[in-house]
């Protein structure tokens, strides 16, 4: 009994004795953030590369210089803080996370790893304490297009990707330049494995798992791989009163055929992969004429690649046949922004784990279906990230919520498992 006392005093007094974070701080930065990108008619529209996303990093580098920290951007336009450690031959421990959002996003999806690895950086200096390991704090730059600031730094962005148009109105090309990089140089932006010691990120689970099962915290062991394409279906636009139902060659007619084949042969398989048609343009769009061209999207995710190139292979067969009938033309063009699936790395899921076990979180282990920045830093160091609940498992929406105690445990978890690898 005594033996019992003695050992819970001294866990005790070790979570105690620990710096911990300001959730009010950390709150406060979240809803200053979410003030800027409101558009005209209310929406939540800081999307990358648009003018709200470049009020938005200004606001938050002037945060990261009042915490201490060295500011740069670099060739991709990610935003990097850079705190000296006391041992300048060892390797930096990266953490962070993005602050745009999808059109009509929400306010805690990145920002929650943004503001939560700002406060850990405000409480190592509150707290005078000095790393050994040199500290860099990254936002990397359009996350939402497609991982392109990370995927720019794991020297995995190609020219393609920085043709793609973004939600802003510019390519991912004049958008990194708009935001500070040079698209030209942009394979300068790379690191090579090694440069870093590892790479951390807290972010909002997205999903409702954690929220279901009352859990604090996940602990994520791996990262789907995601595709995307752009389907274009050629029919023929002609007048809507003139032309016989059977002589049509409508293409948004195929159009919804093809959206519900994707569903069908995505379901076909076992498996956990997703996919989703989220955007259609009709041409020319009129009342009185027969849809001639539709522009529409198709998004694949699993943990495993060879599982969505087989869901495309199934699409693509469903597709062709839709063309057939349905008299009209349907081609994909890959977008070239592939995020890569990943795992994450064995010892530092250890080191959440019992970070979050120290501090008295509930926790699991599990997979995440969003794709992050996390993703694209696996590939030049190892790799860990830490979930928080999201109320109701709302993600992608005005409507995403996370409470400022659970964004205040993430990011005491972070804090501890950024103390605990400097250790090494
Ligand atoms: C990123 O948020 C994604 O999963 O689309
Ligand atoms: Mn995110
Ligand atoms: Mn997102």
């Amino acid at each position: 009994m005594k033996l019992i006392f003695s050992f819970l005093m001294l866990v005790a007094l070790q979570v105690s004795g620990q710096p911990k974070v300001n959730e009010q701080r950390i709150e406060k930065h979240v809803l200053e953030l979410a003030k800027i990108g409101i558009d005209s008619i209310g929406r939540n529209y800081r999307v990358a590369f648009s003018e709200a996303d470049r009020q938005g990093r200004a606001y938050y580098m002037g945060l990261m210089k009042a915490a201490g920290l060295n500011v740069t951007i670099d060739y991709a336009g990610n935003i990097i803080g850079k705190r000296k450690g006391r041992n300048p031959q060892k390797k930096p421990i990266a953490f962070g996370s993005h602050i745009d959002m999808v059109p009509d996003g929400g306010n805690y999806d990145g920002v929650v790893g943004s503001m939560g690895g700002l406060e850990v950086i405000e409480v190592l200096k509150e707290n005078n304490i000095t790393t050994e390991h040199p500290l860099e704090l990254i936002i990397f730059a359009n996350e939402e297009g497609g991982t392109i600031g990370s995927m720019a730094m794991a020297g995995a962005l190609k020219m393609e990707g920085l043709k793609v148009m973004t939600a802003s109105g510019l390519t991912n090309y004049d958008g990194v330049r708009a935001n500070g990089g040079d698209p030209e140089k942009i394979s300068q932006a790379a690191r090579k494995p090694g440069d870093y010691s590892a790479y951390l990120e807290l972010h909002i689970e997205q999903g409702g798992i954690l929220d279901q099962e009352k859990l604090q915290i996940g602990v994520v062991e791996g990262i789907v791989g995601i595709q995307h394409w752009e389907v274009t279906i050629e029919g023929f636009a002609n007048h809507a009163g003139t032309t016989p139902m059977d002589k049509r060659q409508d293409a948004l007619l195929a159009a919804s055929k093809y959206v519900v084949a994707v569903n069908e042969a995505v379901k076909s398989f076992e498996g956990r992969q997703v996919g989703t048609v989220g955007k259609i343009t009709a041409l020319p769009g009129a009342y009185n004429v027969i849809p001639g061209k539709v522009i529409a999207s198709l998004e694949l995710r699993d943990l495993s690649s060879e599982k969505i190139a087989m869901v495309f292979k199934e699409i693509e067969k469903r597709a062709a046949d839709i063309a057939k009938t349905s008299n009209v033309k349907i081609s994909f063009r890959n977008l070239n922004v592939t995020s890569m699936p990943a795992l994450m790395d064995k010892g530092i899921m250890a080191k959440i784990s019992a970070v979050a076990k120290q501090l008295g979180y509930s926790q699991k282990t599990m997979q995440s279906g969003a794709g992050h920045d996390a993703q694209e830093m696996a590939h030049i160091t190892r790799a860990g990230m830490i979930f928080i609940p999201s109320v109701g498992g709302i993600s992608h929406s005005p409507k995403e919520f996370s409470k400022p105690s659970d964004m205040a445990n993430g990011a005491n978890v972070l804090l501890q498992t950024i103390l605990m690898l400097d250790k090494e």
